[in-house]
């Protein structure tokens, strides 16, 4: 079976603007996490080639004529990026794993993920878009809050100075992340309590999908400076020092409602295949949703990566599982002949 292996490395990001924050490209694949993918995949036997999700994609992909993609782009420019490859590899009319371009686009702009799973009356913290430093805050917005880039991931954006407790330190980083990430800044109630993330693979419900023990973020090993938050100094500069308990010390009750409302999440966000979803727990309890990782990392350090392996998964195994569910989702046969892997760069 051939397998087109679609990544966005960071080497082949041309583009950084002049001033850009040095976090800008913190979810682009590096080369040696492109290889482990490549690696999992020959390893249980397919064909696997690989192209950058760029403007010459179409073109490649019309000449390797792939069965399927394995597409784990996270694009690099616009509101919408992670969407561009899925939008493409749609148009194509090319059988891919992981979101399509809607549930892509979604997923990417937290507002409007948070308007849908409040819709669907799934608890999130209350919050407001600011546009500009000089909006005004609604009456109803109650400090303290958390300031963080609508439409980011890992961490990006996220600091110590993301809670604000005043108006001025609000005005001041709204300022900073509007500037900084062109784009307009999320204004969330800030929620105390334990980081919680629930990942899945699969599709549909009851046995379509697999659940991955839960993990809490278990912040004791950071530096006493940092706040108890799980952002860009945590997972990027001081990624060595993370420690979690997983499975989480949670009720079977807890637990159970955990998955419940990760099942929602992925199903009323329209996602595929696998997801991730973050949630804070309060101490009465109270789980509010905070994102969904439609194109969750699965490198062999990713968090999603170390749920699977504290229950004896290897990173192939993982790797593999989200293969094996688009290719269900298909209703495609698995055949497994040996290639070996090649990676074409037009950067
Ligand atoms: N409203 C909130 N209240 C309290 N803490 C929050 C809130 N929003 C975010 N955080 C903290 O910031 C962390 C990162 O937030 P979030 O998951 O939204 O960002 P992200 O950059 O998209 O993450 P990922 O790396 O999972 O893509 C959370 O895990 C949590 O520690
Ligand atoms: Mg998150």
């Amino acid at each position: 079976m051939r397998v087109a292996l679609l990544v966005n490395i960071a080497d082949n990001a041309h583009h950084v603007p002049f001033g850009a924050p040095s976090d800008i490209l913190a979810e682009l694949d590096s080369s040696k996490t492109a290889e482990s993918y490549a690696a999992a995949l020959i390893e249980r036997g397919y064909e696997v080639h690989g192209h950058e999700g760029n403007s010459h994609l179409p073109g490649w992909l019309d000449r390797y004529q792939p069965d399927i993609c394995f597409n784990v782009c996270e694009g690099f420019v616009g509101e919408s990026r992670e969407a561009h490859v899925p939008a493409i590899l749609e148009m194509m009319g090319l059988r891919y794993t992981g979101p399509g371009p809607l549930a892509a686009a979604i997923t990417q702009d937290k507002p409007t993920t948070q308007r849908i799973l409040h819709y669907h009356g799934i608890r999130i913290p209350f919050f407001q878009v600011f546009e500009s430093p000089d909006d005004t805050p609604r009456p109803d917005l109650v400090y303290p809050l958390f300031v963080k880039p609508a439409h980011e991931g890992t961490g990006m954006g996220i600091r110590n100075d993301s809670i604000v407790h005043t108006e001025r330190r609000l005005r001041d980083k709204v300022a900073e992340v509007i500037e900084d990430y062109r784009q307009p800044a999320l204004v969330e109630a800030y929620i105390q309590g334990k980081d919680i993330t629930c990942g899945l693979v699969g599709n549909g419900t009851g046995d379509g999908v697999h659940f991955f023990p839960i993990t809490e973020v278990d912040f004791s090993g950071y530096p006493p400076e940092l706040e108890h938050i799980y952002g860009v100094q945590q997972k990027i500069d001081y990624a060595d020092y993370y420690k979690n308990k997983c499975p989480a010390p949670l009720s079977a009750a807890l637990a159970a409602e955990v998955r419940r409302a990760t099942l929602q999440v992925f199903t009323v966000t329209g996602c595929r295949d696998y997801a991730r979803v973050d949630f804070r727990l309060t101490e009465d309890d109270k789980l509010y949703a905070l994102e969904i990782n439609s194109l969750p990392g699965i490198t062999p350090h990713s968090d999603l990566t170390l749920m699977a392996q504290a229950e004896g998964w290897t990173h192939t195994d993982l790797v593999c599982s989200v293969l094996d569910a688009a290719l269900k989702r298909y209703g495609m046969a698995q055949h497994i002949p040996e290639r070996l892997w090649s990676m074409t760069d037009y950067g």
